[in-house]
């Protein structure tokens, strides 16, 4: 991530954020897994999306320890990639549940999210210049369909719902979009997600 104002995130770490943000983000998408209602192919989008975050895990937790000036032993990634394979999904939660108390996801700067009318008024053009062309009108046949950011900040808890801002922002790695947000813009466009409702974005377009 594009950090655009380090004074804010290097008191917390960039890492240990972000290996928050990607634990939180993985619980999500099992529990969305196991819920099980989903097409097909965006089952298998969501199993290869996780299987790619647990790959990068080892590197990012070694990143986030080193940052925290502490020693840890390396969690056992190939178990919870059999795990995944094996549809263990249970075991798999409560693995990672675990991991993510060592590395709790970080949202100061982000959370509590409040902003003024004008900063959500510049999310709001923000949103529809950047996001809106892929995010407004889903298209769902896909292994990994953009969502609709407004719907699923009114769905997910809060905290999950920042933490997939922090890590998902870029789209995907074909978009090769890095996230260009401070805190603060990510924090108002949280603001703008969760208080504006689907008829609102369409009266502004
Ligand atoms: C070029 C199309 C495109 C643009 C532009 C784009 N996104 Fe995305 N975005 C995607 C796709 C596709 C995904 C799903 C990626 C995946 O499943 O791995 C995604 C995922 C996300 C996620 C994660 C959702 C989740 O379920 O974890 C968030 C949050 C997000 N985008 C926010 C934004 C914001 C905010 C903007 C504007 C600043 C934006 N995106 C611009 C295509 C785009």
């Amino acid at each position: 991530m594009v950090l655009a104002d380090p004074a804010i995130v290097s008191a917390e770490g960039e890492h240990s954020r972000r290996a928050g943000a990607e634990l939180l983000v993985i619980l999500g998408d099992i529990q969305k897994l196991k819920r099980g209602n989903l097409p097909e192919k965006q089952k298998k989008g969501l199993r290869d999306r996780i299987s790619g975050t647990l790959s990068g895990l080892p590197l990012l937790l070694r990143l986030a320890d080193e940052e925290r000036n502490r020693i840890r032993s390396q969690p056992d990634m190939d178990r919870y990639r059999r795990l995944l394979a094996e549809q263990s999904l249970n075991d798999l939660t409560t693995n990672l549940k675990n991991l993510s108390r060592s590395y709790p996801f970080r949202a100061t700067g982000i959370l509590p999210a409040t902003a003024s009318n004008q900063l959500i008024g510049n999310a709001l053009q923000q949103h529809k210049t950047l996001c809106a062309p892929c995010h407004d009108s889903p298209y769902l046949d896909t292994e990994r369909p953009a969502y609709n950011l407004f719907d699923q900040a009114q769905e997910l808890e809060i905290r999950e719902f920042a933490a997939r801002m922090v890590v998902g922002v870029r789209g995907d790695a074909t978009t090769g979009l890095d996230n260009p947000f401070s805190d603060a813009e990510i924090r108002s466009l949280i603001v703008l997600y969760r208080t504006t409702g689907n008829s609102a974005q369409s009266e502004s377009r």
